[in-house]
């Protein structure tokens, strides 16, 4: 079955048609994402892959799926008003999404206290796998320290000794700049100045930027995502501050999915990411083929965060399990070769288990593309004051 990738945003309830209906009930599952605010872009694309993997993967689930979609608006009282709307009123078995570390704070205590599972597809609060962990949060994407982590030292190698950190002044950038500091600080580097700029509110970067040039920094260390993400790199370009002090980041800063946006002003930029789509794997070339086809677009870590979700899904459906803590316990030992590599569960924490890639955006024959500089080991974050319950 084709649809068109505006057909996937807007459709209300699509889902249960693109599998083989099977014996056992369907698994109803609500799709948790932002549709509009700041973060709109990567929800729309994590629903592309969360579908597509639905698609690929579903047949063989033994049930049938049925989406329901919530706009979070990357608002966390928003979607905790949404995360109980569909568990309360629509009754679905298992949640899916959540983009913000904002958002998945408001909304862990209720799926925890209502026993519905939530596969998390995006956010990465080190918190919600570390001392507020749940058997009911199981996080298939990335935790904001485990993209981070391995940067600052990576970086020291590379003889880069002073930088200046900056971020959006919410719990993701926090937790992504104090992982950075705190390795890079241990491999010997000095962090020589640091701005939290104002979240979903900053357009002009320029008196942040000022800071960081007059600091005396070699390079600066980002983290900005979505339409932030697109403002930051173009006007760090712009202040001409890419030929004195290279920037660094979290992988996100230069998703494939708004480089293009950015243009040249995103060339040279250097970060860590759990996928970058230039992978040369028969799974990852299959995947990359198949979310082409069906969107016209080079698929992102969030496309890929959504497929891994329904895989992972569809992996515990086939357990048997079709909701509460039967499925809960089954997302928890996931384990198989996706288009990232090999991914796994820790359960003990619930948290995903990953290599890490460092790449450079670079200009190639057909627009901005992703080349791969390093393939880091698997990462996989200490418990960090969880204790897991036993489901
Ligand atoms: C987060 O809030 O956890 C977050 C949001 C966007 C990203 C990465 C992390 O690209």
């Amino acid at each position: 079955m084709k649809r068109t990738a505006t057909g996937i945003a807007t459709a209300g309830l699509i889902g249960a048609a693109l599998v083989a209906p099977a014996a056992a009930d369907e698994i109803k599952v609500g799709l948790l994402l932002p549709y509009s605010g700041v973060y709109a872009a990567l929800g729309t694309e994590i629903d592309a892959g969360f579908v597509l993997g639905l698609d690929t993967f579903g047949e063989d689930a033994g049930t049938s799926f049925q989406i329901v979609r919530e706009d979070t608006e990357v608002k966390p009282p928003v979607g905790l008003a949404k995360a109980r709307k569909l568990i309360l009123q629509d009754r679905v078995d298992v949640m899916a999404g959540i983009v913000s570390s904002g958002v998945l704070a408001a909304v862990r205590d209720v799926v925890d206290g209502a026993e519905v599972p939530l596969i998390v597809a995006n956010a990465g609060n080190d918190i919600a796998t570390g001392e507020a962990c749940s058997p009911y949060v199981v996080r298939v994407s990335f935790s904001n320290s485990q993209i981070n982590r391995p940067m600052g030292p990576w970086m020291v190698q590379q003889g880069i000794t002073k930088v200046y950190t900056m971020a959006p002044d919410y719990a993701a950038g926090r937790q992504m700049m104090e992982t950075f500091a705190e390795s890079f600080t241990a491999a010997g580097g000095e962090i020589v100045g640091a701005d939290y700029t104002p979240f979903r509110k900053t357009q002009d970067f320029g008196p942040y930027l000022a800071q960081a040039k007059a600091s005396g920094a070699e390079a600066v260390f980002a983290f900005y995502a979505g339409g932030e993400a697109i403002s930051f790199v173009k006007q760090y370009d712009s202040f001409g501050l890419k030929a004195d002090m290279g920037l660094y980041a979290s992988g996100f800063l230069t998703s494939p999915l708004y480089v293009e946006a950015q243009g040249p002003a995103a060339e040279g930029i250097v970060t860590s990411l759990h996928y970058v789509p230039t992978l040369d794997t028969p799974v990852n070339n299959a995947f990359v083929a198949a979310f082409e086809a069906e969107t016209g677009r080079t698929p992102s870590e969030y496309a890929v965060a959504g497929y891994d979700a329904a895989r992972a899904l569809v992996e515990a459906a086939k357990t048997g399990a079709d909701g509460g803590a039967a499925l809960a316990a089954a997302l928890s030992r996931v384990s198989f070769e996706g288009p990232r590599g090999t991914l796994s569960i820790d359960p003990a924490t619930n948290n995903v288990v990953q290599p890490i890639y460092v790449y450079e955006t670079v200009a190639g024959p057909e627009g901005l593309t992703q080349k791969l500089l390093a393939e880091l080991p698997p990462e996989q974050d200490a418990p960090n004051g969880c204790e897991m319950p036993t489901n």
